[in-house]
């Protein structure tokens, strides 16, 4: 194994690719978001700020397969303001358009059928290639009508197109009925009056709106949303009621987060703040679908719903310890039921394979800013010697800490410095600069004014004398 101590500089260090080995010091929490991404499970992460719950989060949507379905919001047009939803696998994307149908091969159609749809030679009579405008066997014209003597009194062009639909009759159970041959590549479908009828069914129903494409991202924040924002809607149209200017209801159709999410994570940040929104989301959890529907009730919107909009997703839920109790009960058993409850280390053991994390961490951050110079070994040295202080300051351990937000931060910071200065690496100086500047206010309020109600007392901007009398 690499010493720490050897290491002279962080750009040394090579970063793993798999976004999930860049998580340290979190082995566990990094086990189970391998786990739940190959089994789809839920998951809440307890812990506080800065280590790596979203990160994790982002890794694990980063590792899932692609979205294997496309949503459509259809138009209906018996009932508009219910539009119909449909889903599209990735596979069968190709394949049935339209009714199903009869489908025969060219032999089996009448002779003049399979002429004019291109197949049948009309000197040779042999069958070949409609897409090539002569036979294969005798070469002739398939187009060309065979000329007669009164072709040049004929109006419009002497040669004759291939048609793509051929309309007859035939008889069926002693009635006639209409039908029609259509060309669907090397074969010839029938389709009936009751076909064609529902072929112009589904080209009215071509007006859709894809609400999820096949090209979506796996990751999806539903931090503080708004119940649209969780759960979608349908918008305001203010000509609603006009049947020329206003727009059809399912043009207006929004998805939610949940629905967003679809196939991907569903990342929800203090998940307690959610509030009552926690019910719904447990309904989309239970019924891997929810229904989008206006949610202004003096809107337009509001008489639209569309059903089964799918919303299969997996949650990653996080919270501070103190907000565990603000979880709603049946959703926090869901979790537990279908998942894994979490709690993030705030610190790791101080020995080498771990100062050896530390180190990548640093190298990662830098490599991810982009705009800061890698960081030398004192710098490194001092950054451990950070992170044992801050072990021991927050959590009363000794170690080295995981509230890497903070490390990030200073490190940030130093780098600054070293840019400013043009110089090739972060050293012990900027580090140390950057922790003596780096404070939050509340240290920096106590610092300046003594304490943090004298600072308060700053904002007014003179001292106010102890019984003197108030202005206004
Ligand atoms: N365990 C960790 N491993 C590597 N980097 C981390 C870790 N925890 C936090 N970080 C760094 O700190 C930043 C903030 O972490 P984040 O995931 O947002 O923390 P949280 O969501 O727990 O508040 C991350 O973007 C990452 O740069
Ligand atoms: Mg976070």
């Amino acid at each position: 194994m690499v010493e720490a101590e050897s290491i002279s500089s962080t750009a040394e260090i090579r970063i793993p690719h798999d976004p999930l080995l860049q998580i340290i010091g979190q082995d566990e929490a990094v086990r189970i978001g391998r786990m739940i991404s190959g089994q789809r499970r839920h998951l809440l992460l307890v812990g506080p700020p800065g280590t790596g719950k979203s990160m994790l989060a982002q890794a694990i949507a980063s590792i899932l397969p692609k979205p294997k379905q496309e949503v459509l919001i259809l138009h209906n047009p018996e009932r508009p303001e219910r539009p119909i939803v449909e889903v599209r696998n990735a596979i069968s994307k190709k394949g049935a358009k339209g009714p199903l149908v009869e489908v025969l091969d060219p032999t089996s159609v009448p002779a003049f059928v399979s002429e004019k749809l291109g197949f049948r030679c009309r000197r040779c009579a042999r069958l070949s290639n409609p897409d090539a405008s002569s036979c294969f066997f005798c070469g002739a014209d398939k187009y060309k009508r065979v000329r007669g003597p009164f072709d040049d009194l004929l109006m419009g062009p002497p040669g004759m197109e291939r048609e793509e639909r051929v309309h007859t009759t035939r008889m069926r159970d002693g009635k006639e009925e209409l039908i029609v041959f259509e060309r669907r590549g090397d074969k010839i479908a029938i389709l009936t009056q009751k076909d064609l009828m529902k072929l112009s069914e589904m080209r009215e129903k071509a007006q859709y709106k894809v609400i999820l494409s096949f090209n979506r991202t796996t990751f999806v924040q539903a931090t503080g949303a708004s119940e649209t924002e969780l759960l979608g809607d349908v918008r305001h149209d203010p000509y609603g009621s006009h049947p020329q200017i206003g727009s059809l209801p399912y043009t207006r159709v929004v998805p939610g987060a949940v629905h967003e999410a679809h196939e991907g994570v569903l990342f929800v940040d203090e998940l307690s703040s959610l509030g009552r929104l926690q019910r719904f989301l447990l309904t989309a959890m239970q019924e891997k679908k929810y229904p989008i529907t206006g949610r202004n009730q003096s809107s337009t919107g509001s008489s639209v719903r569309v059903d089964g909009v799918p919303s299969d997703f997996i949650l990653v839920a996080a919270v501070n310890f103190n907000d565990v109790q603000g979880i709603l009960a049946p959703l926090r058993s869901r979790i537990l039921g279908n998942g894994y409850e979490l709690l993030m280390n705030t610190h790791m053991p101080d020995n080498e394979a771990n100062r050896l994390k530390l180190i990548q961490f640093l190298a990662q951050e830098i490599v991810r800013d982009g705009r800061i110079p890698h960081a030398d070994a004192g710098a490194i040295a001092e950054i451990i010697r950070f992170a044992q202080i801050k072990a021991k300051e927050i959590d009363g351990q000794s170690g080295l800490t995981l509230r890497l937000r903070l490390l990030s931060g200073t490190i940030k910071m130093a780098g600054d410095v070293a840019a400013s200065a043009e110089r090739k690496l972060i050293t012990a100086e900027d580090v140390k600069f950057a922790i003596l500047n780096s404070k939050p206010i509340e240290e920096q309020a106590t610092e300046k004014y003594g304490s943090m109600y004298k600072a308060s007392q700053s904002d007014f901007g003179f001292k106010r004398e102890k019984g003197g009398t108030e202005i206004g």
